[in-house]
């Protein structure tokens, strides 16, 4: 039997969920010993009027709050270091990651930054080992990423044109807070790719060289949770029972990459996106079943239990199927054409691909060249 070699699995942040479970912020607040919050989030999120409601929370508990939104879909480098310079001006205080997977990555960046103040983002590889960020509590608004299981951010370097980790495990969430009230009014669109993300990370997870015992137990009930859901959430955004499900099931698809990792559907997604600025999910969706296929014989035991998971015929064929069927229901998939892909940015976008870290985490390891082949395929 392989992987027989003893685990080691880090302590877990604590997890508070339910509908409504964002009122009792101003407690989470002064649990971890503060008085005063520095809140990191996105324009959209102030339009969808979420700023407002959490602001609201904390104002009435009399938490002192200063409100970050100048953060974009795929933050980048820039943008963190503008966030940890206005952090480091409002003085000590918990960070408040509010929002999809960009607020909260971006959120880890700037609280590691503070903790850092002779550094700036692009000294991220360097960062892994320094002094430790400000403690952050995560409030996801998408179910997707599980960006609020582990402690790194995905940042784009925009001159290097390629996706960095910015990380340290001072920034781990000490608290996640998930209200699936928060993602009732997320369009369906973003509903789509975001809840496709978490599919994407239940399924790599399971058939990456990091899967163990742990892992594999998380990312088979995220399985469950999304393949089932996903749909109801996508086709109902106010049914609060699908948004629950689907709001744990991203989730614990977090729980399984933050200790298996992910592959080459990630690899490539983090080069189209940005080469693109192809949402995540999307980009992901464009080369999943494409990538399942490339590393079908490898991978074949991990996708039965995908196909298991999602309730079809326990065989890789299948689980292959269920994901093109799922990526049709939510409409999500798109050929590269159209997301802005020119036939000239294939070779870099290939050669991105198979340079990033997660590529070397798949159950098949690509050449350059495979690679482009599965982007003329999906062209
Ligand atoms: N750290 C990790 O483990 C991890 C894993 C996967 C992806 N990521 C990163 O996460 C980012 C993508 O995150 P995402 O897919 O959650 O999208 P996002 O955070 O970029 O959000 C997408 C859009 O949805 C809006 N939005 C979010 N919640 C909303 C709500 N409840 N109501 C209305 N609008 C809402 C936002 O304002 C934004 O315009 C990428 O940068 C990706 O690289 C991180
Ligand atoms: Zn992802």
């Amino acid at each position: 039997m392989s992987g027989a070699g003893g685990l080691s699995i880090e302590p877990t942040a604590r997890v508070e969920f339910g509908p409504g479970v964002v009122q009792r912020l101003p407690e989470f607040v002064d649990t971890l010993g503060f008085t005063r919050a520095f809140v990191v989030t996105d324009r959209g999120l102030r339009a969808a009027g979420i700023v407002d409601r959490v602001v609201k929370i904390l104002d009435a508990a009399g938490v002192e709050t200063a409100v970050h939104d100048d953060i974009s879909p795929n933050p980048s480098t820039v943008e963190i270091d503008r966030g940890a310079a206005r952090a480091r001006d409002f003085g000590t205080a918990v960070i408040i990651a509010l929002g999809g997977g960009s607020p909260l990555d971006a959120a880890k960046g700037i609280s590691l930054l503070v903790g850092n103040a002779s550094s700036t983002a692009a000294d991220a590889d360097t960062l892994w080992d320094a002094e430790p960020g400000l403690p952050l509590i995560a409030i996801p608004t998408t179910s997707g990423t599980g960006a609020e299981t582990n402690g790194f951010g995905v940042i784009e370097d925009t001159h290097a044109r390629r996706k960095v980790y910015i990380g340290h495990s001072s920034v781990q969430p000490r608290i996640a807070v998930l209200d699936p009230e928060l993602t009732v009014g997320l369009p369906a669109k973003v509903t789509a790719a975001t809840g496709i993300d978490a599919l994407v990370h239940g399924v790599e997870s399971l058939s990456s060289r990091g899967a163990n015992a742990f892992s594999r137990a998380y990312a088979a009930q995220a399985v469950t949770l999304v393949s089932r859901w996903l749909p109801v959430a996508y086709r109902d955004g106010s049914d609060l029972e699908a948004r629950s499900q689907l709001m744990l099931g991203a989730h614990l698809a977090g729980r399984a990459l933050t200790i298996s990792g992910l592959g080459l559907v990630h690899g490539i997604g983090h080069a189209l996106t940005a080469h693109t600025g192809t949402p995540h999910g999307v980009a992901l969706a464009t080369v999943f079943e494409e990538v399942m296929r490339f590393s079908l014989v490898e991978a074949a035991d991990a996708y039965a239990e995908a196909a298991r998971a999602m309730q079809v015929t326990p065989d890789a064929d299948a689980a292959i199927d269920s994901v093109q069927f799922l990526c049709a229901v939510v409409d999500v998939k798109r050929p590269l054409r159209d997301l802005g892909a020119t036939p000239e940015l294939l070779s870099a976008m290939a050669s991105a691909a198979v340079a990033d870290a997660v590529t070397k985490n798949s159950p098949r390891l690509p050449s350059e060249s495979e690679v482009l082949e599965i982007l003329r395929a999906v062209y």
